[in-house]
Parts: C-alpha cells; sequence; structure tokens
C-alpha cells in the first residue's frame, strides 16, 4: 500500500510517499521560520495562509520525486492533532478533498505517534516495547511505547516544554526564533564551571519536569553578568548542561522504573548534540539500546505521518469523510487499530 502524509499540525508543511513494501520513497519538508521569525515565535494565522500556499506545490514536488502519479496512491494521512487549530485544518481539508477525488482512504494521524514511530522509518528500527523520550517544541514527555497505539504517559512537564525552554532562552541572548539550534551552537563555545543552572525536580523522587524555572535563572544570569560573547556563551553551556543532565537522570529513573531495554528519543530537541552524548553514555552504561531517528526526521516531517498512516490503514482503519481535528488530544485516548 502506498500512502501520501501531510504534516501541517505547525510551522512546516511536510509530504511524504511511504511504501508498506518499499518503506519511505519520497519526501519533503518546507519550514516557515522565514515567516515567523520577525514576529519571535509562530503567528496562527500566518502559518495558515503558508501551509495554503505550500501545499499543492509541494506534493506536487513529492510525487514527481518518487516517480508517481496521484492516481498511484492507495490512501492519504493527514495531522489531526494536537496542533494550531487552523494549520490543521489545512491539511485535514486537503487530505479528505483529494481522498474524495481519488476516491482511497484517508486517516487521520495524531502528530505525537508520528514522532514516537519516527525511528521505524530507520534500517534498524527497535522493538516493541521501548522506552521514548518525546522532546519538541511543545512537548517533553515519557512514554512507554507497548505497540501501535499503546502508550503510557509516564513522565510529563508541568509547564515549558523543553524546546519552549530553549527558545525563550536563546531569544533572551539574542538568538532569534527558533533558538534551539542557535543556543546548542553559541554553548559549544562556552566553559565548563563558570554557571551551574539547577536541575529541576531531580531532587524528589518521580518522572515529572519543569523547565520554565530555567527560563527565570537564565533572565537573572543574564541580567547579572557582563554581555560579552564568552559569558554569553558560558551562559548558555550552563543551561543546556542543565537541561541534559536533568533529561538524563529522569531517563535513567524511568528505565530503571519500567525495565525497558530499548530507548527511542523524537521530537526537535532530539536534534540536540549534548543530549545524545549523555543518552548514548547513559544507555551504554545500563545496557540499553538507543535509537534516534535521522536529524531530519526528529523535527516535524511528512514521512512519520505517512508511515502512522500506512500502518493504521493496511490494519483495516477507515473514517468518513467528515472534517474534525483535534488542537488538544491527549495520547492516552489512541488505541491499537
Ligand atoms: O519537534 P519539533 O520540530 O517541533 C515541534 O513539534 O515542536 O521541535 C522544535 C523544537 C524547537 O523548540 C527548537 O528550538 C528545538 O526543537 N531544537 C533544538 C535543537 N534543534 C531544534 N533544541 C536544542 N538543540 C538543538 N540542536
Ligand atoms: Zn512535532
Amino acid at each position: 500500500m502506498r500512502v501520501l502524509g501531510i504534516e501541517s499540525s505547525c510551522d512546516e508543511t511536510g509530504i511524504a510517499v511511504y511504501d508498506s513494501a518499499k518503506g519511505l520513497i519520497a519526501h519533503q519538508v518546507h519550514s516557515q521560520t522565514d515567516v515567523h521569525a520577525p514576529f519571535g515565535g509562530v503567528v496562527p494565522e500566518l502559518a495558515s495562509r503558508d501551509h495554503v500556499r505550500k501545499m499543492v506545490p509541494l506534493v506536487e514536488k513529492t510525487l514527481a520525486e518518487a516517480g508517481l502519479t496521484q492516481h498511484e496512491i492507495d490512501g492519504i494521512a493527514y495531522t489531526k492533532g494536537p496542533g494550531l487549530v487552523g494549520a490543521l485544518l489545512t491539511g485535514a481539508m486537503f487530505a479528505k478533498t483529494l481522498g474524495f477525488v481519488l476516491n482511497v482512504p484517508t486517516i487521520g494521524v495524531h502528530h505525537l505517534e508520528g514522532h514516537l514511530l519516527a525511528p521505524f522509518l530507520e534500517p534498524t528500527p527497535p522493538a516493541f516495547p521501548f522506552l521514548a523520550l518525546l522532546v519538541s517544541g511543545g512537548h517533553t514527555e515519557l512514554v512507554k511505547v507497548a505497540g501501535l497505539g499503546q502508550y503510557e504517559l509516564i513522565g510529563d512537564t508541568l509547564d515549558d516544554a523543553v524546546g519552549e525552554a530553549f527558545d525563550k532562552t536563546a531569544k533572551l541572548l539574542g538568538l532569534g526564533y527558533p533558538g534551539g539550534a542557535a543556543l546548542a551552537a553559541l554553548a559549544e563555545k562556552g566553559q565548563k564551571g563558570r554557571f551551574r543552572f539547577p536541575r529541576p525536580m531531580t531532587d524528589r523522587p518521580g518522572l515529572t519536569l519543569s523547565f520554565s524555572g530555567l527560563k527565570t535563572f537564565a533572565l537573572n544570569t543574564i541580567e547579572g553578568n557582563p554581555k560579552d560573547e564568552q559569558t554569553r556563551a558560558d551562559i548558555a553551556y550552563a543551561f543546556e548542561e542543565a537541561v541534559v543532565a536533568t533529561l538524563t537522570i529522569k531517563c535513567r529513573r524511568a528505565l530503571k522504573e519500567t525495565g525497558m531495554k530499548s530507548l527511542v528519543i523524537a521530537g526537535g530537541v532530539g536534534a540536540n548534540s549534548a543530549l545524545r552524548a549523555a543518552l548514548h553514555d547513559l544507555c551504554q552504561s545500563q545496557g540499553v539500546s538507543l535509537f534516534f531517528p535521522r536529524l531530519e526526521f526528529c523535527t516535524d516531517n511528512g514521512a512519520m505521518i505517512a508511515y502512522v498512516g500506512c500502518e493504521r490503514l493496511m490494519a483495516g482503519e477507515r473514517e468518513d469523510l467528515t472534517v474534525d481535528v483535534r488542537a488538544r488530544w491527549p495520547l492516552h485516548e489512541l488505541s491499537p487499530p
């Protein structure tokens, strides 16, 4: 079965074709960073309008890359939620309309299920069950994954997502939006030991996370120190060090509690090399296998949506023509097909 995947939950338009026999055969992502950067964050209405502009040309480009015509598509998967409602509606309307015209089934996919199962796009995917650390701009979750549609949330953030904390701290350091990768690059020039940031929620048991305090700590540190380049780099280093240490401590606990032997890192912050290195060391010391999707599948993309949609459509799941998106959609509401 060949499935066209459409991701439009936030500020990336992602289109892909996944083939159940051949795997991923084409994918394209258009990032709206330039549209939102002048505003210091995502402007929902501008996101919707840009998805509308880019969707058709990007689908045509992806089909051309795959060497397929639209009539060779057997199903269409789109991101049904969670995300910005207007942005989600552009993908859902497009998918339902094209599905109706081509007379093929459509399926709405949970964005986070896409992230959690993105490692299945790789040549050596993990086996179920596994523990997943989902770290993106909107979510920071520890999830026990037993199988397709079987997710147990075992750790969550009380406030900011870790990507959000990176972005807000980057903004305070004058690094623009989204600043996670820029902050990580600045941190590489920083010196260890000059500043020490707290490791939130690690002094008490459990898997709850909280990152809004780090941003406040960063603000106070920036205001109370010189503004030279080395100081900014040292602050970036200390911030990243604290985030990585906190996530590593929580992952160690979660592995111990669940007895899982595989760890998956998903979401945009999974691109952070300090985090990757720390979790690599942790897994090695615990005899746990570590899985990362390649960088382009850590951040938002259509391939993960096409993959999940293909699995669910092949299992016989179907939707009618109702256009129904979910701005909020807890992961535990999902079920196996
Ligand atoms: O998964 P994603 O592409 O979008 C959401 O669904 O949120 O994640 C985007 C987030 C942003 O907050 C961005 O700053 C962060 O991932 N990010 C990074 C890095 N690359 C992207 N954070 C830290 N280090 C990086 N190298
Ligand atoms: Zn995402």
